[in-house]
C-alpha cells in the first residue's frame, strides 16, 4: 500500500489524473468509478482535459435501492452531472437500483465485471472505513449484493435529502471480492472524519469490521489523502 499524503483536494485530484493518464498510456480500458464528494476534483480534472474516453468502458461501484436515474439524488444522476455529460464513455454502467428483481440485477452487475475487468478503480472511504457500501461486517468474499446501510451512512448521506424520510435505506454495491480484482486501487480520503478510517485501513489488522483494510492484501494500491486525513497516521 503506497500512501501519498498532499496539501488538499485540489492537488489530490491533479495527481490521480497524472496516474490514470499514466495507466491508460499502458493500455487500461476500464475504469471502476465512485461517487461522493471526495473524487469531484479529479472528475473536474478529467472533464477539463483533452482526454477522450470514448473508447472505454466505465464501472460505478454503487447505486441506491428504489432511485431511478433521473432522481436528483440517485448515483447515476450524480455521475450524469459530474462526469458522463461532459465526457462519456463508450459504455458506462451502474446497478440498477429500480430492478424488479434486485438479486438478478446484482448477478448481472458481477457479470459485468467478469467481462470488462476493471483497470483502474477509484475509491472513497466511509467513515466507518466501508468502501462502496460495503458496511463494517461484510464479508471479504462478496460479491456485488444488495446492502442494508448502516445508520451512520444514511446520517452521513442524508445531508443529501430534503426530509430523512426520503433517504435510502439500502443500495446494490459490488462486493469486496469484485473490488479486489481490480488491477489498480486508488483510494482517496480527505479530511479530518476520515483520519480513524484511514489510520484503521493502513495501520490496524486486516478485518471484516473496517472493510478497507483488506486493501494492505492488494498487489497495487494508492491511497492518497490531504493532511487532515492523514493525521492519525
Ligand atoms: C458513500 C459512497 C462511497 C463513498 C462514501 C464517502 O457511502 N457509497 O462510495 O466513498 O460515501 O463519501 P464522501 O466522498 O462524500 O465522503
Amino acid at each position: 500500500m503506497k500512501v501519498i499524503t498532499i496539501k488538499n483536494q485540489e492537488e489530490g485530484g491533479k495527481l490521480v489524473f497524472a496516474l490514470l493518464k499514466e495507466k491508460l498510456a499502458a493500455g487500461a480500458k476500464t475504469l471502476g468509478l465512485a461517487t461522493g464528494s471526495t473524487p469531484l476534483t479529479f472528475y473536474k480534472e478529467i472533464v477539463n482535459s483533452q482526454l477522450d474516453l470514448s473508447e472505454l468502458t466505465s464501472i460505478n461501484l454503487d447505486e441506491y435501492v428504489g432511485l431511478s436515474a433521473s432522481n436528483p439524488q440517485s448515483y447515476a444522476y450524480f455521475m450524469q452531472q459530474h462526469f458522463f455529460a461532459a465526457k462519456p464513455f463508450k459504455n458506462s454502467f451502474l446497478p440498477n437500483g429500480m430492478a424488479a428483481d434486485l438479486q438478478a440485477e446484482t448477478q448481472r452487475y458481477e457479470e459485468l465485471i467478469a467481462k470488462y475487468p476493471i483497470d483502474f478503480q477509484i475509491l472513497g472511504i466511509g467513515r466507518n472505513g466501508h468502501i462502496g457500501f460495503n458496511e463494517p461486517g461484510t464479508a471479504f468474499d462478496s460479491t456485488t449484493h444488495v446492502v442494508d446501510l448502516s445508520p451512520s451512512t444514511i446520517e452521513a448521506n442524508s445531508r443529501f435529502f430534503d426530509k430523512p424520510e426520503d433517504v435510502p435505506t439500502q443500495a446494490i454495491s459490488m462486493g469486496i471480492a469484485s473490488i479486489m480484482k481490480s488491477k489498480t486501487i486508488v483510494l482517496m480520503a480527505y479530511g479530518e472524519e476520515k483520519a480513524d478510517a484511514v489510520n484503521r485501513m493502513v495501520n490496524g489488522p486486516i478485518t471484516e469490521d473496517l472493510p478497507a483494510s483488506i486493501l494492505q492484501k492488494h498487489p497495487d494500491v494508492v491511497v492518497v489523502v490531504d493532511e487532515a486525513a492523514a493525521s492519525k497516521l
